[in-house]
């Protein structure tokens, strides 16, 4: 049983995530759930994720962390996930609260007592100020799993992904920790893409189902409105990397990241190098990189 540490900006594909590891609970043990700004501003990234416990009928301590990146101001990004963060389904507001912990004193309180890994789904701000805050507690801090950077173009501006781009200076501060990261770019969660017609497989008759559903009611907007036939469920990947790492391409070197630019802040430069401590993940086998996910749904259903 391997305990983590979710960071995350929920955001649809961070909800989705979360459902895949939910239903690995012999696997995976989620002791905490961390919120950055990102997709959406702190609070409606919070909110998000509380209103999907309360949904779900679940209750992982969520603590919230840094509400703009270390220098830059934040981006929250309406176009990709609407202007709560996670549109589509309708969920009723949660009674419960974020702890009043911030999550920088959550991931000391964890890390003076014990290894774990984190998954990071989100800008990497609350994992930089953890790293320059705390060097001491790195040792414990078992691997970084992160969904973030691009190998050939990205998705912000014409070189980076939006995780990093988000906040260049926390990403720096991550890969030139000496930490194990495996980073998880755009090209690996592109060939990992689900299909719309098996969206449209995905049922809104039972309680997970009809929450996964509703979520891509939305997300797929992008793919529709760009005539794609798929779309990428980025997040998702760290986790099935977690599950299924034989489902997994990989190369082993070391990520550099770019702090200017208006081209290419936040490009990850990468270069092999078989002593690196970066894992970069190139491409999984679709068909049963997606079964995962669809498993994970209706065995949560089933329950
Ligand atoms: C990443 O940015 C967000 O929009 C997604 O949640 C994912 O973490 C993809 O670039
Ligand atoms: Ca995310």
């Amino acid at each position: 049983m391997r305990k983590i540490i979710i960071d995350c900006d929920p955001g649809h594909d961070d909800i989705m995530a979360i459902i895949t590891a939910l239903a690995h609970k012999d696997e995976l043990d989620i002791i905490g759930i961390t919120t950055v700004a990102g997709n959406q501003t702190l609070d409606k990234v919070t909110n998000n994720i509380l209103k999907v416990e309360n949904y779900l009928g679940i209750n992982i301590p969520v603590y919230s962390g840094y509400d703009k990146p270390i220098i830059k101001p934040s981006m929250p990004q309406p176009i990709a996930h609407g202007e709560s963060g996670m549109d589509g389904p309708i969920l009723e507001e949660s009674k419960v609260k974020a702890s009043n912990k911030h999550a920088l004193d959550f991931y000391k309180e964890v890390l003076e007592k014990e290894k774990i890994t984190i998954v990071a789904l989100a800008p990497l701000t609350n994992l930089g100020m953890l790293i320059a805050t705390y060097p001491n507690l790195k040792d414990n801090i078992e691997q970084i799993v992160l969904m973030g950077g691009a190998l050939n173009g990205g998705n912000i501006n014409k070189y980076a992904e939006f995780n990093i781009w988000h906040d260049p200076e926390a990403a720096k501060i991550v890969f030139d920790s000496n930490i194990k990261v495996v980073m998880a770019p755009i090209e690996v969660c592109e060939s990992g893409a689900i299909l719309l017609s098996e969206v449209n497989n995905i049922s809104y008759d039972k309680k997970v189902s009809k929450l996964v559903r509703e979520l891509f009611d939305f997300y797929c907007n992008y793919a529709i409105e760009r005539n794609l036939d798929r779309t990428s469920i980025f997040d998702v990947v760290p986790i099935v990397y977690l599950l299924k790492p034989e489902l997994f391409k990989y190369e082993l070197g070391t990520v550099d990241i770019v702090l200017d630019g208006v081209d290419s802040q936040g490009q990850t430069i990468f270069k092999k190098d078989e002593n690196g401590c970066h894992i970069v993940l190139l491409e999984t086998d679709r068909e049963r990189f997606i079964k995962v996910f669809i498993d994970a749904i209706n065995v949560l259903d089933d329950n």
